[in-house]
């Protein structure tokens, strides 16, 4: 099958951390997977790495300077930036994420992407406290809010001697996620509802019962769906997690929002897809002022949660939506979500082994199990966003065979 890649014309702008020479390892497998790359440089990233060196991997001239006579004949920032079907930001600095987060167009280029309507991939690299500092995470969500792709950044070593988050995802990761969002739009205009993240039930006005899910899951398969063209309504528990803009976002907070929400909404989706971690049971009777601590042991009497996907399997639909539900599981997981695929009559269990370290709540990779009524398929183990692909894989065959 031929690459995603092949033929598709994909800018890569390199800003200036030392991060800039792995963007030569970034346009090497772009070329070689036959895309046809340009690149543009900021004065800084040319501290780091020559022009020459991307111009002979992506075998065009790069662009480095707007007031450059020359350069402007051969190719101005404007056309390159209408050339481009895909800007990608590898590295992304602080500095750079600040300026697109401004919309500055102060050199060549914030100039490019300001005037390039391109999907946007960012990849930030940077020291783990400018990436923690609350001015670079604003950026950056209120790019991802304008509807950025980011990829990474990764924890470890950094080159500046710390440790954290802040190295640049690896160049194989990233022509991952260029692959992703230059692919197939094989959810066009179909209506997606899909929920996330965990529940709180309050105990008393200043606690609550909880989990550990993140949302990450659920915003990733969010993020893939809408890139691959379905209109996204997102029920979102309480996370620190932020959606594109342009998917409709609605937050909750305890199972019982969450129900009303998803029922008023799920008659109008083509998919429902419950990656919430709903929470099972909430206080019989929530406190109205704060617990004292009295006695050495407490009681708090819990009641049943409603089964918001269980309730949606026994729904009858004028037009009944694929329903997919998730199953975390800690043993005998496939087992269970068969079970759970009969009990809560749904078109499609999502199987994760919690009890693994690298799967499941909290984490940015997954590994998971699909189990349909016919076959268990298990998907290979990768990022959230390359699973939530291989599930919508199966969410858009099933729906073409429904037409
Ligand atoms: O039964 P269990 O909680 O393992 O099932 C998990 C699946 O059911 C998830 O898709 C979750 O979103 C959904 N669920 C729900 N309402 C609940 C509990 C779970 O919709 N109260």
């Amino acid at each position: 099958m031929e690459d995603a890649l092949f033929k598709r014309r994909i800018l890569v702008a390199v800003t200036g951390g030392i991060a800039a020479y792995k963007a030569a390892e970034l346009v090497r497998l772009l070329v070689k997977t036959g895309g046809e790359v340009r690149v543009a440089m900021t004065a800084g990233a040319q501290k780091f790495i020559t022009p020459l060196t991307l111009q002979t991997l992506s075998q065009h001239p790069v662009a480095t300077d707007t007031f450059d006579l020359q350069q402007e004949a051969t190719i101005s920032h404007i056309e390159l930036a209408d050339w481009a079907e895909l800007f990608v930001v590898a590295p992304a600095t602080a500095n750079a994420l600040a300026q697109l987060g401004q919309g500055l167009a102060n050199d060549l280029f914030s100039t490019i992407a300001l005037a390039c309507r391109a999907p946007q991939l960012l990849a930030p690299a940077m020291n783990v406290n400018m990436w923690q500092h609350p001015a670079t995470q604003a950026n950056l969500a209120l790019l991802v809010e304008r509807g950025a792709f980011a990829v990474g950044p990764e924890a470890g070593d950094l080159a500046c001697g710390w440790v954290g988050a802040g190295r640049m995802a690896e160049p194989s990761a990233i022509l991952q996620a260029c692959r992703a969002l230059l692919g197939p739009r094989d959810l066009d205009g179909k209506k997606f509802l899909i929920t996330a993240g965990p529940t709180h039930e309050a105990l008393d006005p200043v606690r609550f019962l909880s989990n550990r899910s993140s949302g990450k899951m659920g915003f990733a398969l969010a993020r893939q769906a809408l890139r691959r063209g379905a209109q996204v309504t997102l029920i979102a528990g309480p996370t620190e997690l932020f959606a594109p803009g342009n998917v409709e976002r609605v937050d909750v907070v305890t199972a019982e929002e969450m129900r009303k929400n998803a029922l008023e909404r799920a008659p109008l989706a083509d998919a429902v897809i419950m990656a919430a971690a709903v929470g099972d049971y909430r206080a019989a009777k929530v406190a109205p002022q704060k617990i004292k601590k009295s006695d050495d042991r407490l009681a708090i009497e819990l009641e049943r949660n409603p089964d918001i996907l269980a309730e949606l399997g026994k729904k009858d639909f004028a037009r009944r939506p694929l329903l997919v539900g998730f199953a975390a599981e800690t043993e005998e997981v496939e087992t269970r979500a068969a079970r759970k695929l009969q009990e809560k009559h749904c078109d499609l269990i999502v199987a994760n082994d919690v009890s693994q370290t690298d799967a499941g709540f909290g984490v940015d990779t997954n590994r998971v199990l699909l189990v349909d009524n016919e076959r268990t398929t298990a998907l290979p183990f990768g990022s959230k966003d390359e699973v939530a692909g291989g599930i919508l894989d199966w969410v858009a065959a099933h729906l073409s065979t429904r037409l």
